[in-house]
């Protein structure tokens, strides 16, 4: 009997075996997510129920990767108990040279809200957004929420948003003391923010 012979007709029988058995444990995981990925179901499940609709937030920020206004280390996650549930972006606006933040989006996971996430998103994100030089953060929201922050309606600064909002909806924060002072008009803010309010 030529054993060699039996055990070549083997080798294709373990391939298909191992081989499908591969395919089941990479289904089951699913796919790795990349951080876009991560971000992208955050803000999918923190709107989701909201008045928002949760895809269009998620839509905004994977637009705003791309332009030149975006600031990577102002594209912030947060974690609790080990797992990422939350995310804030700043990106650049301008008014008069000058250049200040746009916050938006900020979220956090159904499950995990009301446990301090947000406020240490918001929080945290003003600290880093200071040092790195800027002196204002803007946000189109509710007052209730972003009121606990320090935030007062843009109109007491005189300074506008470039989109229809109602005045207690837009407001700023000083991140340094008299930053608006001599500051007004209308802030430029990049396209796709321009679009995503129209909807
Ligand atoms: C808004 C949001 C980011 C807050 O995150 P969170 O982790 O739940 O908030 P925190 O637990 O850190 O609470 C911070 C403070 O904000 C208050 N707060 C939280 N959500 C609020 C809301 N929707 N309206 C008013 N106040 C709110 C909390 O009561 C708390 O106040 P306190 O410090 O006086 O107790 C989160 O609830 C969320 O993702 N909501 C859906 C998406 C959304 O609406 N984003 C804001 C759009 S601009």
């Amino acid at each position: 009997m030529d054993l060699g012979n039996n055990m070549n007709f083997l080798v294709p029988i373990f391939y298909f075996i191992f081989g499908g058995l591969a395919v089941l444990y990479y289904k089951r995981k699913g796919a790795p997510k990349t951080p876009e990925d991560v971000v992208d179901n955050i803000l999918k499940d923190a709107f989701k129920g909201t008045e928002k609709d949760s895809h269009k937030e998620a839509e905004l920020v994977r637009a705003l990767y791309q332009n030149e206004n975006f600031i990577k280390d102002l594209s912030l996650t947060a974690k609790y108990k080990g797992k990422t549930v939350g995310y804030i972006l700043f990106t650049k606006i301008k008014i008069n040279e000058e250049e200040l933040l746009a916050l938006g989006p900020v979220g956090v996971m159904r499950r995990f809200q009301k446990k301090g996430v947000g406020k240490s998103l918001i929080t945290q994100g003003q600290q880093l957004a200071k040092k790195k030089g800027f002196k204002g953060v803007f946000v189109a929201g509710d007052p209730n929420l972003f009121k606990k922050f320090g935030y007062k309606p843009a109109s007491e600064f005189g300074i506008k948003a470039p989109f229809e909002i109602p005045d207690e909806n837009f407001m700023g924060i000083e991140l340094v003391p008299g930053a608006f002072d001599g500051i007004s008009g209308t802030l430029e803010y990049p396209q796709e923010f321009l679009d995503f309010m129209k909807n």
